[in-house]
């Protein structure tokens, strides 16, 4: 097994660190945030995610798994050496490289011998030459022998989900090794030896293919989303129902069920970043991705389709002034508190420029969601539950599927409301459960 190092403990940092530390790896994670590194000593995980402190906490324990604020110790005591800082999108939609610049840099200063230093953050096509780049004229600085050290870049892309990060690092559906020399695939392998061993899907190319596939796949499912809510936009014109459709299409094994599911939209801290980046590289490059540039834009429509969808559901032009939607989940998807690029961000700034109040709800998202909706705060009352929220609402409108908003007592929910009228805007309820108890039912796509 190998010495790692894992450079930024924000989420990607942190569970790669403790579930590479529970592969077997001595895993040393380093953030240059004080604060972070105290409440990781003392056992807090600074984020929302299933299973991840239970996965942390039996590693320190185990002695495999530490933090630290010093670097140059943390890369001394590493054979490798994982980036997994930040990539914050710059001015110009581009990635922001000077997180994973900085980082390189300070690995060339303080690296005593041979290193493998590996990409984690998603960066563009060609971030593994500049890594290259940086540390060299790092090193040059340092003299002859430092120089000769030697060192290989690697990337090595995530395909973590949130809310299910450590089950899909655990089990992943393949690992993607894009590295040059023999040396650095050897001790790739040591590190991913549990998974190797298992047979997990293990492609080794060179390190722009290995860019290359995460923006590719993420722009993909990105595409297959709002293919399937544009069909659902059809459906509801024609009288077809998008989920028989979905279901039907699903099981042709070229096409595959999964991210067939119609809804307002996707967002997250993945997809609009990557199909944004994606499409910039194709334009910088002379070579235009076309679907990927309509998918973003129809991404954006979708948002607001689902504003006018709540409009005309309610009476048409000028019927949300002074209404009240009771809104039921803010996070771009459930289990998770996280809110960037949520389309709930959208559709409630687009219901309350209509003349709408919104009563909310979340059981992560609230606290995010209040400076993210600072803009319309004085039009959005957050409530502690989803009955709460229902309280004297005109309409409910369910935003993300957690769970507990799955399986709503119906009845009590039209005691709540002034009028019983939903817009279910997941697909989450039957039709017919949903009229027979008296509502009027709007889905998406059916
Ligand atoms: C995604 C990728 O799945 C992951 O592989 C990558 O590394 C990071 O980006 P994540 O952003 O955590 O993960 O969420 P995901 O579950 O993929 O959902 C993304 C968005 O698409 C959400 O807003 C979700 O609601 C939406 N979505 C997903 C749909 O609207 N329909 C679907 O069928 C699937």
């Amino acid at each position: 097994m190998a010495t790692i190092a894992v450079a930024g403990t924000g989420y990607v940092g942190l569970v790669s660190g403790a579930c590479l530390a529970d592969f077997g790896n001595t895993v040393v994670c380093v953030d240059n945030n004080p604060d972070k590194i105290k409440t990781l000593k003392a056992g807090g995980i600074p984020i929302y995610e299933p299973g991840l402190e239970d996965v942390v906490q039996r590693n320190v324990a185990s002695g495999r798994l530490s933090f630290t604020t010093d670097m140059a110790a943390a890369v001394r005591a590493s054979d490798v050496v994982f980036i997994a800082v930040g990539t914050p999108p710059a001015d110009d939609g581009s990635a922001d490289l000077k997180y994973v610049e900085a980082v390189a840099r300070e690995i060339a200063r303080a690296m005593d011998g041979y290193k493998v230093v590996v990409d984690k953050s998603t960066v563009p096509v060609g971030t593994g030459r500049k890594v290259k780049a940086w540390m060299a004229e790092e090193l040059g600085k340092r003299g002859a022998e430092a120089a000769g050290y030697g060192f290989d870049v690697v990337s090595n892309p995530e395909f973590l989900r949130e809310g299910s990060a450590v089950q899909d690092f655990m089990h992943p559906d393949r690992v993607v090794i894009g590295a040059e020399s023999l040396k650095a695939r050897a001790l790739m392998k040591d590190v991913y030896r549990s998974l190797y061993i298992n047979e997990t899907p293990y492609i080794e190319t060179n390190i722009e293919t290995a860019e290359m596939i995460k923006y590719a796949s993420n722009s993909f499912l990105a595409v297959k989303i709002t293919f399937i809510n544009e069909v659902a936009n059809l459906c509801e014109k024609v009288g077809a129902n998008v989920q028989d459709v979905a279901k039907a299409m699903g099981r042709d094994g070229r096409i595959g069920g999964k991210f067939l599911h119609p809804g307002p939209g996707y967002g997250g801290s993945c997809f609009p970043k990557d199909t944004q980046a994606m499409a910039r590289i194709g334009r910088d490059n002379g070579e235009p991705l076309s679907i990927v540039e309509t998918t973003i834009e129809a991404n954006e429509r979708q948002k607001n389709r689902m504003v006018h969808k709540i409009e005309a559901g309610m009476g048409g032009s000028g019927s949300l002034k002074g209404k009240t939607i009771a809104v039921l989940g803010l996070a771009f998807k459930p289990n998770t508190d996280d809110m960037r690029e949520a389309p709930a961000i959208t559709i409630i700034e687009g219901l309350v420029a209509l003349g709408a109040k919104i009563r909310a709800c979340d059981p992560a998202a609230v606290a995010e969601a209040k400076w993210r909706l600072e803009s319309v705060k004085d039009s959005v009352a957050f409530c502690a539950s989803e009955y709460e929220s229902m309280e004297k609402a005109d309409a409910l409108v369910l935003m993300t599927e957690w769970n507990q908003y799955r399986n709503l007592d119906l009845d009590r929910v039209k005691t709540l409301l002034n009028r019983p009228l939903f817009f279910d805007l997941r697909n989450v309820y039957k039709r017919e459960d949903v009229e027979s108890k008296g509502f009027v039912y709007h889905a998406v796509g059916k």
